[in-house]
């Protein structure tokens, strides 16, 4: 098992990179935010697939300025110790751990990232200045670590379509790979807010991924199809609150009416179990090509 070296400074993951640098190697980074599981694990694995033997850096930092009035960024879990263990065991070779100070000297910065339009929707409803403060970080991290590629988790498929928009529209010529979302074994989608959910929550929030898998099975008939089977599974949840249920183009823009068979979707849900909201997404096929079977009973 190798213990990654854990470093806090600009300067000192510039130090620790160069040889690897000067050899030709490609740098990969997974950012996150901490309090590191299963699906974080995964990224990692996803990196050093991409980079071999390049060094895989991690960054852990809790980024206060994605965080809006009235969520807890005291709150947020910080365990560092461990997250340093899980980063040994996939064979990390850098811990990135930054001060805030490190990352915003001088305080708010005046340059911010502007995330546009698509910031607007889905979670941005609920969280209006969330993206800019997640792709502000990101913009920095990239500018610290100077990665050739990072890994984000398609499980924040808005977060995941922002950075893309971000790094083609900004020219930041780092390759941006999205890793599939890890589940529990019953389909519940890894994330750092499952522990705030009480074992009946735990139960209930069941619900998205049974939705999505539903809708999945039905988009064979259809987008309409699609939809009304999530929502019927959702009805069937009583203590989950529904933020939203859409069905997008995988990048997130509107459908169009007459979708063709074979057109390629993504539907995403966010909803409440008391205070804890849980997003989720799969991709789905629209219509089969060659032939749109009705099901029984029509749709
Ligand atoms: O997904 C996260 O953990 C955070 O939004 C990220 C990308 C690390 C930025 O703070």
């Amino acid at each position: 098992m190798t213990v990654p070296v854990v470093v806090s400074t600009r300067a000192e993951l510039a130090a620790l990179l160069a040889p690897a640098r000067a050899g030709g190697a490609r740098v990969g980074l997974v950012p996150t935010m901490g309090a590191l599981h299963e699906g974080h694990a995964s990224l990692m694995r996803v990196a050093r697939a991409e980079v071999g033997d390049g060094p895989v850096v991690v960054s852990v930092f809790v980024n206060p300025m994605q965080f809006g009035a009235g969520e807890d960024l005291d709150r947020y879990p910080r365990t560092l110790e461990a997250d340093l263990e899980v980063c040994a065991r996939e064979g990390v070779d850098a811990v990135f751990a930054p001060s805030v100070e490190e990352v915003y000297p001088g305080g708010d910065p005046q340059v911010t990232v502007d995330p546009g339009p698509l910031a607007e929707l889905l979670e941005g409803r609920v969280r209006p200045t969330h993206f800019r403060g997640v792709l502000t970080v990101v913009a920095k991290l990239f500018g610290l670590v100077r990665p050739d590629v990072a890994v984000f988790g398609q499980k924040d498929y808005q977060q995941l379509a922002l950075v893309r928009r971000m790094v083609a529209d900004l020219c930041q010529g780092v390759e941006v790979v999205g890793a599939e979302t890890q589940r529990e074994p019953d389909g519940l989608a890894l994330s750092s807010r499952n522990r705030y959910l009480d074992p009946e929550q735990r139960q209930e929030a069941l619900v998205l991924s049974r939705a999505l898998l539903a809708a999945r099975a039905e988009a064979t008939y259809g987008a309409a199809a699609a939809l009304d089977a999530a929502r019927a599974e959702l009805r069937s949840a009583k203590a989950v609150d529904l933020d939203y249920l859409v069905l997008t183009t995988p990048d997130l823009g509107e459908l169009p009416d007459d979708v063709a068979p074979g057109t390629e979707a993504r539907m995403l849900v966010a909803a409440r179990l008391g205070s804890t909201r849980l997003i989720d997404n799969l991709p789905l096929v629209i219509g089969t090509a060659g032939s749109t079977p009705q099901p029984e009973g029509g749709s």
